[in-house]
């Protein structure tokens, strides 16, 4: 295990011993959908967006401790997103961070309802009191998040535009609609992780514009490796369905540009994330790290 992988493991390690707390199980039956949320969140997942935001709240001596509610949030709302992603009408996959898909292992309604819980807990969970915030600063989490989840020209309209080209060789500028869909679904979640840890640290404006141009190279660097491993990767390691952007028909960067050159697309644009990063010194260390892992990785 490299340096940065321990590093990485001991963060989720913690940060999945703290998950629990936040979901006690009321009494009465419709606890089934508590359930079917925590089956889905807990255990698996990489927890690359609390991470970040972690990572980047430390870059302005915030705490762990004091960031983990707004990444608990992101992860929430994050995996909000697998669990609807997963569904029969969109990419009807079974299996999902190791284990069945959530509707496979509870059913599509429950799934559904699991997706439309952890959405709004995410809110709540930056609202709650725990969150040693600011209400000012929760305030502005809570619209950058919405904003960045959302359907203007955020991951829910990343998602549409996903499922809009499925099968359809007229895409019109299938470039700029890669591009588009790449940045929305998956770079905007990446997005806010750091404008989120910005936030919490009261960045100044020029911060935020380099966090800000990090995180849309390492974002859209996430999605074409993940479209790369989709093709490469092993289904032990990456514990979800693989080859299944070219049975789907997926308009990807692997299927536009090839194997080798999204590679070497998705290799510039993390150049370009680790270089932003020199104006924060060695503080930035752990973050420059992660943009290799996210080239590198092979889950
Ligand atoms: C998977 O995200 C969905 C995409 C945006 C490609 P991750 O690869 O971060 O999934 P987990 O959270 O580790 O399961
Ligand atoms: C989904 O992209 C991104 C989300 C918004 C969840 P993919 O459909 O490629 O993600 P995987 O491969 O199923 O994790
Ligand atoms: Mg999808
Ligand atoms: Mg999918
Ligand atoms: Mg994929």
């Amino acid at each position: 295990m490299t340096d940065f992988s321990s590093y990485l493991s001991t963060f989720s390690q913690d940060f999945n011993q703290k998950l629990p707390n936040l979901f006690p199980l009321p009494k009465g039956e419709e606890n089934r959908v508590i359930k079917a949320m925590y089956y889905s969140l807990s255990n698996g997942g990489k927890r690359l967006r609390p991470f970040l935001v972690t990572e980047t709240a430390k870059l302005f001596n915030i705490s762990s401790e004091e960031s983990f509610m707004t990444g608990a949030a992101l992860e929430c709302l994050h995996t909000y997103s697998l669990i609807h992603d997963d569904l029969p009408a969109m990419d009807n996959d079974d299996l999902r961070r190791g284990k069945p898909t959530c509707h496979k292992q509870f059913d599509e309604a429950t799934a559904i309802l699991a997706g439309d819980g952890l959405l709004t807990y995410a809110f709540e969970l930056i609202c709650n009191e725990a969150n040693p915030f600011s209400s000012s600063i929760k305030n502005k989490l809570c619209s950058l998040l919405a904003n960045a989840a959302g359907a203007f020209n955020g991951m829910v309209a990343g998602q549409m535009l996903d499922i809009l080209t499925e099968h359809n060789t007229d895409t019109k500028q299938p470039q700029k609609t890669i591009n588009r869909i790449e940045e929305m679904k998956t770079g905007r979640l990446l997005r806010y992780a750091c404008e989120a840890g910005a936030v919490l640290g009261q960045a100044t404006e020029e911060q935020l514009q380099t966090l800000n141009f990090y995180s849309r190279k390492i974002g859209t660097a996430f999605q074409i490796v993940d479209d790369i491993l989709d093709v490469e990767g092993k289904q032990e390691l990456m514990g979800k369905t693989l080859g299944k952007d070219a049975a789907q028909g997926k308009l990807t960067f692997v299927s536009l540009y090839g194997l080798a050159e999204a590679k070497t697309i998705a290799s510039q644009l993390i150049s370009e994330a680790i270089s932003a990063l020199e104006v924060f010194g060695g503080s930035a260390q752990r973050l420059k790290e992660l943009a290799y892992f996210i080239l590198n990785r092979n889950n």
